[in-house]
């Protein structure tokens, strides 16, 4: 049967005014060009979210959650994409039978073939060294640690040896050097070499269960160096945008209608040994935008549950706000001081490690509790500085009960009476309604360097005008922020397929909501129509020059790196090429 083409989903996307299918949820207002509702997104107290019949698309500009009319349906009745799509076909009785919509299809990502290709091989690599002699001991310590060998199939475990085995397979199959570095399996030096050696591996996993990246774990007592080693980013791995077991997780997901958010992967491994599924792992990292929104794509609710030391517990605090400021709900799992939820398996067994993550407190009785560790109870200045913190959250509970529940909690912990408390809120309420809106929107705007202001002014320009989009594809092709590059080839693929650029199209190319969140506020920013005389022109100046400023850098890291004097005499010709080439500009 038919796959949906990107032309019927523009029949479907055409098929319907945005300004209906939003309106048949929320009360809009007309206001010029554009309509104005209530933001459903977050707690919007006067009408922040516009609707444009031009342009077919929706932005709020204070949560900046935006789209066009799929992305809309998506984030208010939390659907699938696809879901979407079959709805405002529904509504705009376009005839999709012949289709067979069941299943969304992966793109195939060409460019990136030899690299999940090289990833794949080096996981069976691994995973078959684990089972050799030169693997005796690293399987030894994971049974030590209960790994069972179903345990070790499913995260597809491995070990890595010392001779450069990898190397050698890579050149058997005669990939290139180029790819063999890119891949960051192979490091470059005075010969090729292994990243890996000697350690227990890891596969790192995208969310279509391709292997994109790996972690090392050290296992003998006697290997000195750091306890993982994790692979470099690459074109294929972002770790900020990677979260361990994401790809396995979904199912038990859906059946437990929640997910564990962990530190570790050993975290995720303990409670897979207890039959818990639903789980991934940050792996030490902060959560980025990215994993936020891979989780908002899960649709269940969040319970954290971070290492019990200083670290996690701070990290937990921190993220908490993130979560519930991106609409998830959160609980959290306290852990007993100093532990891991592997520790616990291992002390306590699945009992134990049920018993604790049964015990969930809500994220104002976490707040309030982890506010409280920081204080000297005993003292008036401490007692009342605390009082102001969790104060700050208890304004924004509607529900009278809650409010009552923790009013009450917060006077138990304080000292303060609960009169004081309810008059202190209902003052901190009157004192957020009178701060202006814009104020509340700068604060989110982040500093941008010139590269980045350069970047972003580009992009503008680009969505604006075709001309410019193939001037940055013929002459630069490069930027240095990670979401402005990938939007930069985004825009550049669409002007592939159309002639003029449509935003409530290009929404649908970009699934990734932060992403599209930047390329929205891009998408609004208030420059000149025409730009300025020779703006163009500077802008791809400036981005090229960090180009080769960065490319610089990484020769000279490299020339430090180098023992070979020959090698070394080669980098640093790189480097007053580069050189004479920029003054030459
Ligand atoms: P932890 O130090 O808590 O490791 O780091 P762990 O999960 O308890 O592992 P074991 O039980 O000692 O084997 C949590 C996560 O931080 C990352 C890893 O992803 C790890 O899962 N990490 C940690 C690193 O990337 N590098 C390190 O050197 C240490
Ligand atoms: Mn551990």
């Amino acid at each position: 049967m038919a796959r949906l083409s990107q032309e019927k989903i523009d029949e479907i996307r055409q098929s319907v005014d945005i300004v209906d299918v939003v309106g048949a949820y929320l009360p809009l207002e007309k206001k010029g060009r554009n309509y104005m509702a209530i933001c459903p997104f977050h707690d919007d107290t006067r009408p922040s979210m516009s609707v444009s019949q031009d342009k077919q698309i929706f932005m709020c500009f204070v949560c900046h959650t935006g789209g066009n009319v799929f992305t809309f349906l998506q984030d208010y009745l939390r659907i699938s994409y696809i879901e979407a799509v079959k709805k405002v076909a529904e509504i705009g009785h376009v005839d999709l039978s012949e289709f067979h919509l069941e299943s969304q299809e992966r793109k195939i990502d060409e460019k990136h073939l030899v690299l999940y290709n090289m990833h794949e091989e080096a996981q069976k690599l691994y995973s078959y060294y684990l089972n050799t002699k030169l693997g005796i001991d690293a399987k030894e310590y994971l049974i030590k640690r209960h790994f069972t060998e179903d345990i070790m199939k499913t995260f597809q475990i491995g070990y890595a040896p010392t001779d450069n085995v990898l190397t050698q397979a890579f050149e058997k199959k005669n990939y290139s050097k180029t790819d063999m570095v890119n891949s960051g399996l192979v490091i470059e030096g005075y010969q090729y070499f292994d990243r890996y050696k000697d350690r227990i591996i890891f596969p790192l996993h995208n969310q279509y269960g391709q292997v994109i990246g790996f972690s090392g774990r050290i296992y003998k007592s006697s290997q000195d160096e750091s306890k993982y080693l994790n692979s470099p980013e690459s074109e294929i791995f972002t770790k900020g945008k990677t979260l361990y077991n994401y790809h396995l997780c979904k199912e038990a997901v859906k059946e437990a209608g929640f997910v564990y958010v962990l530190e570790g992967f050993m975290d995720v491994i303990a409670l897979h040994k207890a039959g818990i599924k639903n789980t991934v792992a940050i792996m030490g990292t902060a959560l980025t935008s990215s994993h936020i929104a891979m989780l908002k794509r899960l649709s269940v609710n969040v319970t954290l549950c971070l290492d019990g030391d200083r670290a996690g517990q701070s990290a937990m605090r921190k993220i908490t706000d993130e979560l519930i400021k991106a609409g998830i709900k959160v609980k959290i799992v306290v852990l007993p001081f100093g532990k891991d939820p592997d520790e616990i398996y291992e002390e306590q067994g699945i009992n134990g490690l049920n018993v604790v993550l049964s015990q969930q407190k809500s994220p104002l009785e976490f707040i309030m509790d982890y506010e409280y560790e920081k204080i000297n109870g005993t003292n008036y200045d401490d007692r009342k500085k605390y009082l102001e913190i969790v104060c700050t959250h208890l304004e924004g509970i509607k529900d009278t009960v809650d409010r009552d529940h923790y009013i009450t909690l917060l006077s138990q912990k304080s000292g303060f009476s609960y009169e004081v408390i309810k008059e202190k809120i209902s003052g901190q309420n009157k004192v957020i309604q009178q701060v202006p809106l814009h104020q509340h929107v700068k604060k989110t705007s982040k500093m941008l360097n010139k590269y980045q202001k350069a970047e972003r002014d580009l992009l503008f320009y680009m969505m604006k005008y075709r001309d410019v989009s193939k001037r940055y594809e013929a002459k630069v092709g490069f930027m240095y922020d990670d979401n402005y590059r990938v939007i930069a080839s985004y825009i550049v693929d669409y002007y592939r397929n159309h002639q003029e650029f449509d935003i409530a199209a290009m929404v649908d190319c970009i699934q990734n909501g932060a992403l599209l969140h930047t390329l929205l506020d891009i998408y609004n920013l208030p420059l000149p129509i025409p730009p300025q005389a020779r703006a163009i022109d500077d802008y791809i100046k400036c981005i090229s020059e960090n180009a080769k400023e960065l490319k610089k850098d990484q020769l000279l890291e490299q020339y430090n790196n180098l023992l070979d004097p020959v090698a070394k005499a080669e980098v640093l010709k790189q480097i007053v090429n580069l050189k004479n080439e920029k003054e030459s500009l």
